[in-house]
């Protein structure tokens, strides 16, 4: 399941973060890479420990912790502090798989990558090139956002960043833990949701609203592997 998030973050928000990303400290991004991925990495990023990353990606994890379609895709049981990257003078990313689990610097605990996601941080009019380019079971997807939106999709994807041949791309991206590891059960879980809100909206007496909310609650009991 591949979803976008509009509007995590509004226009004035993505100016202002735009314009610290701007002025920060930015490092090689092989720095970071897999044995495989090092060699088709090429662009840059901030330190994890950079204090402006870390300011950023704790307002983020927050934004992300109030937002109802990220909630009810994810299923997050864990969220990695998000990473910074800027492409610029035809930088890319070929094509990789994130590792399956991260530690998270500084603790005894792990994320495993069950999600991805991608937060589009330069209006897409700013630079040429710079599509995330995702391949599932469906196919391929072209990836190019508003500034302030997100794509969320399976962390076992294949995936790629193409050459950003004209401006700047930065980006924020980052890892999710589900509740519920299997792509497939997450997406019926969500389709399930939906239709229970839908239904609920339009006929709020329903009896089947009870029944099908105890199907949702004991499937995500079943599966939830966290
Ligand atoms: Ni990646």
């Amino acid at each position: 399941m591949v979803i976008e998030i509009p509007e995590l973050l509004d226009k004035a928000e993505v100016r202002a973060i735009r314009a610290q990303l701007n002025a920060a400290d930015w490092h090689d991004g092989r720095g970071t890479a897999g044995h495989r991925a090092i060699s088709v990495k090429t662009n840059l990023q901030l330190h994890l420990d950079d204090p402006l990353a870390q300011d950023l990606g704790k307002r983020l994890v927050e934004r992300l912790g109030q937002t109802q379609l990220f909630i009810a895709s994810a299923l997050p049981a864990r969220i990695m502090s998000p990473r910074f990257n800027r492409y610029e003078n035809s930088g890319a990313y070929g094509n990789h798989v994130d590792n399956a689990i991260f530690s998270v610097p500084g603790t005894q605990a792990h994320v495993r990558t069950d999600l991805s996601a991608t937060i589009f941080l330069s209006d897409p009019e700013d630079y040429d090139g710079g599509e995330l380019v995702i391949d599932d079971l469906f196919g391929e997807h072209r990836v190019k956002l508003q500034a302030g939106h997100m794509i969320l999709y399976p962390g076992s994807s294949l995936h790629r960043v193409t050459p950003v041949t004209r401006g700047v791309r930065f980006a924020a991206f980052t890892w999710i833990q589900s509740f519920v590891a299997q792509d497939l059960q997450r997406s019926l879980l969500f389709d399930l949701d939906n239709a229970i809100q839908d239904l609920t909206a339009d006929h709020p007496d329903h009896g089947a609203i009870d029944t099908l909310t105890n199907v949702y609650h004991n499937l995500l009991r079943q599966w939830s592997t966290t």
